[in-house]
C-alpha cells in the first residue's frame, strides 16, 4: 500500500489533523443515515414519496479520491476519529478526477476518465474565505535579515468542506479538501508575450494541480506535477493550522514566539507514508525563514513534532525525487534538505568513522546518473518514531530495510497494525449478518468490536450457526442477481464464491490463482463424473494504466473464463468472473457475499492488506500465506480456523540466499506444467497463441514473487477448503470463530493506539447530547 499518506497535527484544542493525498470514501449517502441513525425515518419518508431508498444511493457517485488499501485507510480513519470523539480534521487534495472508471472490452482494461463532479457533489461547501496562497519556483536569496524565497508563482488553495458524522455520538468532523485555482494576475505580468487569451487559457497549468488522481498504487512516479501535489497539500494545510493556532486566544505575538518552540507537547504529524514527508523542510522554513529561530532549535521542534509511517516494502514504492526538479520547483526546500543531510551525515561519521559504505546507504541523497533525494530517509530523520502497519512488517522494517536506521536510534521503531470501520465495512454493507450477531450479544459490539469475541459461546448453537449460514446464502443471491442484472452473467448461487479482489499487482499474485483455476479446470475435465465441489472464482481490481503487465494479468483471467465459462463438460461446476470496475461500492457488495477471501500475497511482500480484514468480518474463510495482517488475523482467531499456506517470511528469505529456480518447478509437477503449457501454447488465446509470452517468460525467468514455489501447497490447501465446503455447517462454525475474532482489526482499535501512545489523547465513547436530547 503506498500512495497515501497523511500527517495529523494535534493542537492545543485536542484537534488532529490527518493530511492525505488520497481519501477514498465511496458513497456518503447511507454510512451517514447509519452514523445518525436516520435509516428508519428516511426509509419511510421516502417510501412515503413513493421512493426506492436502494435506487436512490445508487445514483450517488463514488467519491474515487484514492487508488486502493491506502486511500480507504485514510476514510476509514475519519470514521474512527469522528465516532472515538477526537476533534479531527482530514486534509487532501479534491481532485476533479478520481480514479478511472474501469472498463472490459474485449477482455482488456480500457480507462475511462471518472467525472464525479459532473452533477455537482451535496456533500462539500466551498470555503472561499479560508483560500490560501502556495508558491512555486523562484529562487532563493540569503540576506542579512535572513533567507527569503522570491519571485515565486502562486497557486491558491480553495478549500471544500465535507462533513464526516461519528457513530451516533452527536460529533460531526470536517474533512477539508484543496482545490487549486489561478490568482486573478496569473500570467498577465507577462502579458504582451502570449497575449491576454493565452494568458486565460493557461490559468489551467495552475489549476492542473488538483486535476487527477495519480492511478498508481505503491508505485513512485516522478512526475513534476506530482511532486507539485505534494507540496500544494503540506504548504496549504500548514497555513491552515498555523493560522487557526494564531487565531486561538493564544494568538498574541508573545505568545505564538512560546508556543512554537513548544510545539512538539501540543502538535504531531504523522506522515503516513513518504507522500507529506515536505512538511519536514517545510515547517523548517516556517520556522527558520519566517519565525526566525535557529537552525537547532527548529531542528528540534520539527523531529519531536514528526512521525513516519511506512506502508509497504516494495523498493518501486519508494519516492526518490530528482534533486534536478527540486532545485526548480522548490528551491529552498533543497537548500533545507542538503543541510539536514550535512548534518544527518555528520553524526554517522562521528557514531562510525571511516565507514564510507554505510554513509553512503544513509544518505538522503543518492548519487548516480541521476541525483535523487530519499523521501524514506528523509522521513526516518525528520521523525522521532517510525512504524510498519502489521507485527510482521514492523519486524521486517526493522531487520532488513532499515536496518541501519535501527541501528542509530531503535527506540524510534514502533508498530501499528491497520484497522477497518465495522460501520461501513459490517453494519452498513451486510445489514443482516450485523442484526444476526445484534441478536445474540446486543449493538454494543459496533463501537467496541472487540465484543465479537462474545460470539464463541454460540459457536455450537445450531440456530446461530443457522442464521449466519443463511444470511450468506441471501447476500450470495442478492449478489448473483446483481451481476445477472449489470453484466448479463449468470452464476450459480449454491456455488462456492471464491473471490479475490485488490489492485492487479505483481506481489498480490493473481497469477497464483489463475494457475489453480486452470488446475482446477484440467482435473474436471480428467474426472468430469467426480462429485467436484462447485466454485465460481470472481477476480476483480484495476491495473495502473501504465503497468503492462498487470494489464496483461487481467487479459490472462478474462481469456481463461472464456474458455472455462464456455465448455460443455465443465458445466456449473467452474465459472471464472472478472468483477469490472471494482471501487468501494462493489466491495460492499461482493465482499458481504464471498464465501472465501484469497489474500495469497508472497510472504514479506503485504505490508498489511485490509480486504482480508473485511472479508473475515463478513463471514468469509481466507485461503492465505503468513503475510501481513494475515499472521495477526490467525493468531486472533486461530490458525486452524484459516487456510494458511505456502512460503513463510524466512523460507522466502532463505531462497533469496540460495536462488528462486522456476523452471525446476515446472519440470517437477506435472499440473504446473500442463497449466503452464496451455497458456503458453495459445489454448486460451487460440487467435493469438503467443499472447501471453512476456507472462510466461516472466514467470519463468525473473518472477520477483516465486509463484510456482507456493503452488503446490496452495493447490493441496484449495483441495482442503473444498472438501470442508461440502460440510455446511463446519464451514459455518469456522466462519463464527473468524468473526469472532475480528475485534483487533477494528480501526477504533488502531486509532486509539495512535491516540494513546502517540499523541498523548484519550478517545471517548461519550455522546455528546444534543439539544433535544433529554439527557
Ligand atoms: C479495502 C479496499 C482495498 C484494499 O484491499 P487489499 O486487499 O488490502 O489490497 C482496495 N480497494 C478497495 C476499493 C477497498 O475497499
Ligand atoms: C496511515 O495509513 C495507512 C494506510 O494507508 C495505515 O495503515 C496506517 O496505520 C496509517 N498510519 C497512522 C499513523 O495512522
Ligand atoms: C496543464 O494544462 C495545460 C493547459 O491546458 C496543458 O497544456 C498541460 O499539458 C497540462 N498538464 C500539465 C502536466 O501541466
Ligand atoms: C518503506 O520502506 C521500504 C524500505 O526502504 C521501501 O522499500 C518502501 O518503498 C518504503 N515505502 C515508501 C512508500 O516509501
Ligand atoms: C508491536 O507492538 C506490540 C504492542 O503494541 C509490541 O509488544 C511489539 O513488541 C511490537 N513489535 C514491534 C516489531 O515493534
Amino acid at each position: 500500500m503506498s500512495f497515501v499518506s497523511f500527517l495529523k497535527i494535534f493542537l492545543l484544542f485536542y484537534r488532529v489533523y490527518y493530511l492525505s493525498l488520497e481519501f477514498y470514501m465511496g458513497r456518503t449517502l447511507q454510512n451517514t443515515m447509519v452514523n445518525l441513525a436516520l435509516e428508519n425515518a428516511c426509509d419511510e419518508a421516502t417510501y412515503q414519496l413513493g421512493l426506492d431508498m436502494e435506487e436512490l444511493q445508487d445514483i450517488e457517485e463514488d467519491a474515487g479520491l484514492g487508488n486502493g488499501g491506502l486511500g480507504r485507510l485514510a476514510a476509514c480513519f475519519l470514521d474512527s476519529m469522528a465516532s472515538l470523539g477526537l476533534a479531527a480534521y482530514g486534509y487532501g487534495i479534491r481532485y476533479e478526477f478520481g480514479i478511472f472508471n474501469q472498463k472490459i472490452s474485449d477482455g482488456w482494461q480500457v480507462e475511462e476518465a471518472d467525472d464525479w463532479l459532473r452533477y455537482g457533489n451535496p456533500w462539500e461547501k466551498a470555503r472561499p474565505e479560508y483560500m490560501r496562497p502556495v508558491h512555486f519556483y523562484g529562487r532563493v536569496e540569503h540576506t542579512a535579515e535572513g533567507v527569503k524565497w522570491v519571485d515565486t508563482q502562486v497557486v491558491l488553495a480553495l478549500p471544500y468542506d465535507t462533513p464526516v458524522p461519528g457513530y451516533r455520538n452527536n460529533i460531526v468532523n470536517t474533512m477539508r479538501l484543496w482545490s487549486a485555482k489561478a490568482p486573478c494576475d496569473f500570467n498577465l505580468k507577462d502579458f504582451n508575450v502570449g497575449g491576454y487569451i493565452q494568458a486565460v487559457l493557461d490559468r489551467n497549468l495552475a489549476e492542473n494541480i488538483s486535476r487527477v488522481l495519480y492511478p498508481n498504487d505503491n508505485f513512485f512516479e516522478g512526475k513534476e506535477l506530482r511532486l507539485k501535489q505534494e507540496y500544494f497539500v503540506v504548504a496549504a494545510t500548514l497555513q491552515d493550522i498555523i493560522r487557526r493556532f494564531k487565531a486561538s486566544k493564544f494568538g498574541s505575538t508573545e505568545f505564538v514566539r512560546l508556543d512554537l518552540s513548544t510545539l512538539p507537547d501540543k502538535v504531531a504529524i504523522q506522515l503516513n507514508d513518504t507522500h507529506p514527508a515536505l512538511a519536514i523542510p517545510e515547517l523548517m522554513r516556517i520556522l527558520v525563514d519566517i519565525e526566525k529561530l535557529s537552525w537547532e532549535k527548529a531542528w528540534d521542534i520539527v523531529v519531536r513534532t514528526c512521525a513516519y509511517t511506512n506502508h509497504t516494502v516494495l523498493p518501486e514504492a519508494l519516492e526518490r525525487w530528482p534533486v534536478d526538479l527540486f532545485q526548480n520547483l522548490l528551491p529552498r526546500h533543497l537548500e533545507i534538505i542538503y543541510e539536514i543531510n550535512r548534518r544527518h551525515l555528520e553524526r554517522i561519521t562521528k557514531l562510525y568513522p571511516g565507514d564510507v559504505d554505510r554513509m553512503r546507504r544513509m544518505s538522503l541523497i543518492e548519487e548516480g546518473d541521476v541525483k535523487k533525494i530519499n523521501m524514506a530517509h528523509l522521513c526516518i530523520v525528520g521523525s522521532h518514531a517510525v512504524n510498519g502497519v502489521a507485527r510482521i512488517h514492523s519486524e521486517i522494517i526493522k531487520n532488513t530495510v532499515f536496518k541501519d536506521f535501527y541501528d542509530l536510534d531503535p527506540e524510534k521503531f514502533q508498530n501499528k497494525t491497520n484497522g477497518i470501520t465495522p460501520r461501513r465495512w459490517l453494519v452498513m454493507c451486510n445489514p443482516g449478518l450485523a442484526e444476526v450477531i445484534a441478536e445474540r450479544i446486543g449493538e454494543d459490539y459496533i463501537r467496541d468490536l472487540d465484543q465479537l469475541k462474545k460470539l464463541l459461546d454460540f459457536v455450537d448453537d445450531d440456530v446461530f450457526i443457522q442464521d449466519v449460514a443463511k444470511v450468506k446464502q441471501e447476500n450470495k443471491m442478492k449478489f448473483a442477481a446483481y451481476l445477472e442484472e449489470h453484466y448479463k452473467v449468470k452464476i450459480n448461487p449454491r456455488s462456492m464464491f471464491d473471490v479475490q479482489v485488490k489492485r492487479i499487482h505483481e506481489y498480490k499474485r493473481q497469477l497464483l490463482n489463475c494457475l489453480h483455476i486452470i488446475t482446477l479446470y484440467n482435473r474436471i475435465r480428467k474426472e468430469p463424473s467426480k462429485s467436484w465441489t462447485p466454485r465460481t472464482i470472481m477476480i476483480g481490481g484495476k491495473a495502473a494504466p501504465g503497468y503492462h503487465t498487470a494489464k496483461m494479468i487481467i487479459k490472462l483471467i478474462t481469456s481463461i473464463g472464456d474458455i472455462v465459462n464456455n465448455d460443455p463438460v465443465v458445466g456449473e461446476r467452474l465459472k471464472v468472473i472478472f468483477l469490472e470496475n471494482y471501487r468501494v461500492t462493489l466491495a460492499e457488495k461482493v465482499i458481504p457475499a464471498a464465501d472465501l477471501s484469497e489474500q495469497i500475497s508472497t510472504a514479506g511482500t503485504e505490508a498489511s492488506g485490509t480486504g482480508n480484514m473485511k472479508f473475515m468480518l463478513n463471514g468469509a474463510l481466507t485461503i492465505g500465506t503468513m503475510d501481513g495482517a494475515n499472521v495477526e488475523m490467525a493468531e486472533e482467531a486461530g490458525e486452524e480456523n484459516l487456510f494458511i499456506f505456502g512460503m513463510r517470511v524466512d523460507d522466502v528469505e532463505a531462497m533469496d540466499k540460495k536462488g528462486y529456480d522456476a523452471v525446476s518447478y515446472y519440470n517437477r509437477i506435472p499440473e504446473l506444467k500442463q497449466a503452464m503449457d496451455q497458456i503458453s501454447g495459445g489454448f486460451f488465446s487460440p487467435a493469438q497463441p503467443d499472447l501471453f509470452k512476456d507472462l510466461i517468460n516472466m514467470l519463468m525467468h525473473h518472477d520477483r514473487f516465486k509463484v510456482f514455489a507456493d503452488y503446490e501447497d496452495y493447490i493441496k490447501c484449495q483441495e482442503k477448503v473444498s472438501a470442508l465446503y461440502k460440510n455446511p455447517k463446519e464451514w459455518t462454525k469456522m466462519v463464527i470463530h473468524n468473526i469472532a475474532g475480528c475485534g483487533k482489526f477494528s480501526s477504533d482499535r488502531t486509532i486509539s493506539q495512535y491516540a494513546r501512545e502517540i499523541w498523548g489523547m484519550e478517545p471517548t465513547l461519550e455522546k455528546i447530547a444534543a439539544p433535544d436530547d433529554p439527557r
